[in-house]
């Protein structure tokens, strides 16, 4: 019995690169794809009143975010994906896979059913984390489109049982009418095992422009403004397979360096609408005088000099400080070594392939039972999403996953520079400030 991708590896690797039409080979291995989302309702009366009332509409329902929670013994390993509710339509907004691929509501269909008429529910999730506590981290932005039914909230369960064992409601001084929490990264800054205690939370907001901060053992929250948290005008085009739409979404992309005893973690970040990547040191976001003012530390986030060659959504890094990230054109999936600098001749490609690779939304490390780390990464055709154009002749959304020392067999992410580890860069550019003064930008601070 194996308990990794292995599990799940459906597809022969041969038959998706001899597809006629595919292009080039992806190093990564096809786990699940599908045309269409198909739903388990716990019941043939429950998926007819879901059609009834456009809770489910059928091909409506798009995934962003994949996680994996790789169980002992007999029990099947799970992948979770989220159906964030940017439209109607969606029956389901997070769910597990089930063995005909189809999505089941988490931790059950009533938790999901609710459309936004129970704030004790889950409104509309975008992305998830689990982390080394076997919990999984519900990031619900509370809206449907443009309607915020609830306020956003931040929930955990445990994978053990599957309860909920943390709920976080985010005060309303703490976002904005535009405000979408999409992606959520856990911090556990203690690196002792078993010690769960001390575990932050940040949260990108991607069309608010800012960072929410959950300190979970105290039940609060603050968020940090800063101009790197905006996209870039001159990056808000994208295109995909000739297909063109508009997005200027901000922060989006974001991932912790690995623990390393005594030094502090860095957040790296970037906007979907921009090129650049941007890091902060963890310690920064934990100070709570951001209650008090959200731009307290404007020179204690920076900005690398260098750019990717086109804009990148999902980010995740390794326990060995190598980050991973798509790119939207040519689709592909990319490795750095952020031991070195951050610079197009350090990227080295993982993966490529213009049909099976478009708009990479979900990028995690996931450990497998056997010690070792693998990369999953959820796919769409999201361009045909936002044209209208989907097809439902061709598959739209795929997962994919590949062992991390199988897929850096020969790439040079491996080998950091001699005297150097993860975070050098991150380090030279965000030195630890001496003197605050204070100043205020822009009109976000004063919201
Ligand atoms: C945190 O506070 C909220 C109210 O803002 C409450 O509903 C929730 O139960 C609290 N969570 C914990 C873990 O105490
Ligand atoms: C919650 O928001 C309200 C309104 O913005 C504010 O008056 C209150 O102080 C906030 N509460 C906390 C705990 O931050
Ligand atoms: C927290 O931030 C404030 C102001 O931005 C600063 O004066 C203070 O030294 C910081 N605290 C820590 C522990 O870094
Ligand atoms: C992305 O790459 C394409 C083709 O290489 C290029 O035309 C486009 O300008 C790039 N976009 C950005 C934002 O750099």
């Amino acid at each position: 019995m194996s308990y990794g991708v292995e599990r799940f590896f459906l597809l022969s690797y041969c038959l998706a690169c001899c597809w006629p039409g595919l292009g080039a080979k992806s190093d990564l291995r096809l786990i699940r794809e599908w045309t269409e989302l198909e739903f388990a309702f716990p019941s043939e009366a429950a998926r007819q009143s879901a059609l009834n009332n456009k809770h489910y509409v059928e091909g409506n329902s798009v995934p962003i975010d994949v996680d994996v929670h790789h169980r002992q013994g007999d029990e099947p390993s799970r992948i979770f994906v989220t159906l964030p509710r940017f439209d109607e339509g969606r029956p389901v907004t997070l769910g597990t896979i089930d063995e005909q691929g189809r999505i089941a509501g988490y931790p059950d269909y009533s938790w999901n059913a609710n459309q936004g008429r129970n704030c004790n529910g889950l409104t509309s999730v975008f992305r998830v984390a689990i982390d080394k506590c076997n919990r999984i981290w519900v990031m619900d932005t509370g809206k449907i489109g443009d309607t915020q039914h609830c306020p956003p909230q931040l929930l955990a369960f445990s994978l053990a049982n599957d309860q909920l064992i943390f709920r976080h409601k985010v005060n309303e001084s703490n976002f904005v009418s535009s405000s979408l929490f999409v992606t959520p990264v856990v911090d556990i800054p203690n690196n002792r095992e078993g010690d769960c205690s001390n575990t932050f939370v940040y949260v990108a907001d991607v069309t608010g422009f800012g960072l929410l901060v959950v300190d979970v053992d105290n039940n609060r929250s603050w968020r940090v403004s800063h101009r790197l948290f905006f996209p870039f005008p001159n990056r808000g085009t994208f295109t995909i397979d000739g297909e063109s739409f508009e997005l200027m979404d901000g922060v989006l992309g974001m991932a912790l360096s690995p623990y390393r005893h005594g030094r502090d973690r860095y957040l790296y970040f970037h906007a979907l609408a921009s090129t650049t990547e941007n890091v902060v040191r963890t310690s920064v976001l934990r100070n709570d005088s951001f209650i008090d003012e959200p731009n307290a530390q404007p020179q204690a986030i920076n900005v690398f000099p260098e750019e990717r060659p086109n804009q990148s959504a999902a980010e995740a890094i390794d326990r060995n400080g190598v980050m991973f990230f798509g790119l939207m054109d040519p689709p592909s999936i990319w490795c750095w070594n952020t031991a070195t600098e951050f610079s197009q001749r350090n990227f080295h490609r993982v993966a490529l392939n213009k049909e099976t690779l478009q708009f990479a939304s979900g990028v995690k490390v996931v450990n497998n039972l056997k010690g070792e780390q693998e990369l999953w990464v959820l796919t769409s055709s999201f361009q045909r999403v936002m044209t209208g154009s989907l097809d439902s002749n061709r598959v739209n959304y795929r997962i994919h996953a590949e062992k991390i020392p199988r897929l850096l067999n020969n790439s040079p992410c491996k080998y950091s520079p001699k005297d150097r580890s993860h975070g050098y860069h991150a380090n030279l550019i965000t030195p630890v400030l001496k003197l605050r003064h204070s100043f205020k930008y822009g009109a976000v601070s004063y919201l």
